[in-house]
């Protein structure tokens, strides 16, 4: 039976989604937790290994809280995928996660190293909140492996991952493809699921002219930003053929636009199916595009557009707002 949640996103007290963030701090995640932090109620940061180990995206989500100054409980999850070897991707990020600026010391301790069970706990507390996952899923599929009755209680998952192709192989994008068994329980999980593949997320490039946007705003905040988009930028024009993009794609900060801003996107309902055991494919995000009556029943809303100058400006102004 079609799942009849309501998903307007809003909290019934603030207007905004109440969102927990599930991250591998990474460039663009951090950039997900600014806007999170500004435009949805975020109710707690949950961290995985993925772009970096566990440890490093741990230190990374609390230098995130301490230069937002914000009041969010940081928990660390798995240090590593249910099956797959755990692998980074510091070509991309480089060896720490956030390579290229230079970050203060975290001054707040870590509040757990709980994250699955804060998952579990926050959803059983508090009915209608979105997990939104921008790192691979090994947090989120175990939370609903331990405690299926969450998937009743939450508003849903908006999370990045997959598309039509990939980045981490031919056919797989990084986070499905580091651990696609967590993404097949995730995707397999029966409720509300919004996915923003690469074939959105490359839509929404950090180009020369919108870093400038960053870098033109004060205080610490943007200088760091600034100089995480050039390194962000630096991995990505140099693994791209000359004049195939004009910046870094910033995925992870979509998952969370996708709740706080939908106007700005379009998307299609449609099924997703992770391939585990592909030689060539494990790690894709199969989706039924068919225009044919047996085509299976729609899990997910996949974005397919979005208003990338809107979007950017949303962040820009999500960063200006934590500036000083
Ligand atoms: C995803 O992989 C990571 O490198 C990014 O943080 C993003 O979540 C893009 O494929
Ligand atoms: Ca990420």
């Amino acid at each position: 039976m079609a799942d009849t949640r309501d998903t307007t996103n809003a909290s019934a007290t603030t207007g905004r989604p109440a969102i927990l963030l599930d991250c591998d701090p990474g460039h663009d995640d951090a950039i997900a937790i600014v806007t999170a932090a500004r435009h949805a109620d975020l109710v707690g940061i949950t961290t995985v290994a993925g772009n970096a180990p566990l440890e490093r995206t741990t230190y990374n989500a609390l230098v995130m809280r301490d230069l937002l100054a914000i009041d969010v409980p940081v928990h660390s999850g798995s240090a590593r995928p249910l099956v797959a070897e755990p692998r980074a991707a510091p070509f991309i990020h480089g060896e720490s996660g956030l390579d290229g600026a230079d970050l203060p010391a975290p001054t707040t301790p870590l509040d757990g190293t709980d994250g699955v069970e804060f998952i579990i706990d926050t959803c059983r507390n508090s009915e209608g909140i979105w997990l939104v996952p921008t790192g691979p899923l090994t947090n989120i599929a175990i939370a609903l492996r331990f405690a299926p009755d969450i998937a009743d209680r939450i508003a849903g998952i908006s999370l990045m991952g997959g598309g039509t192709f990939g980045n981490r192989t031919v056919t797989a994008e990084f986070n499905i493809w580091a651990d696609p068994e967590a993404a097949s329980i995730v995707f397999g999980y029966g409720g509300p699921l919004v996915m923003a593949g690469l074939d959105v997320t490359h839509q929404f490039q950090a180009t020369p002219t919108r870093i400038a946007q960053v870098a033109a705003l004060p205080g610490q905040l943007a200088r760091v930003l600034t100089d995480l988009f050039n390194f962000f930028a630096s991995t990505y024009l140099s693994r791209h053929d000359p004049g195939s993009i004009q910046g870094p794609a910033v995925h992870d900060p979509l998952a969370v636009l996708a709740l706080t801003h939908p106007e700005l996107l379009d998307r299609e309902a449609h099924h997703v199916a992770i391939e585990t055991m592909g030689t060539l494919t494990r790690g894709m995000t199969v989706i039924d595009q068919r225009h044919l009556v047996e085509r299976r029943e729609s899990n997910c809303d996949v974005l397919t557009k979005v208003d990338a100058d809107t979007a950017f400006d949303a962040i820009v102004e999500a960063i200006a707002h934590f500036a000083k």
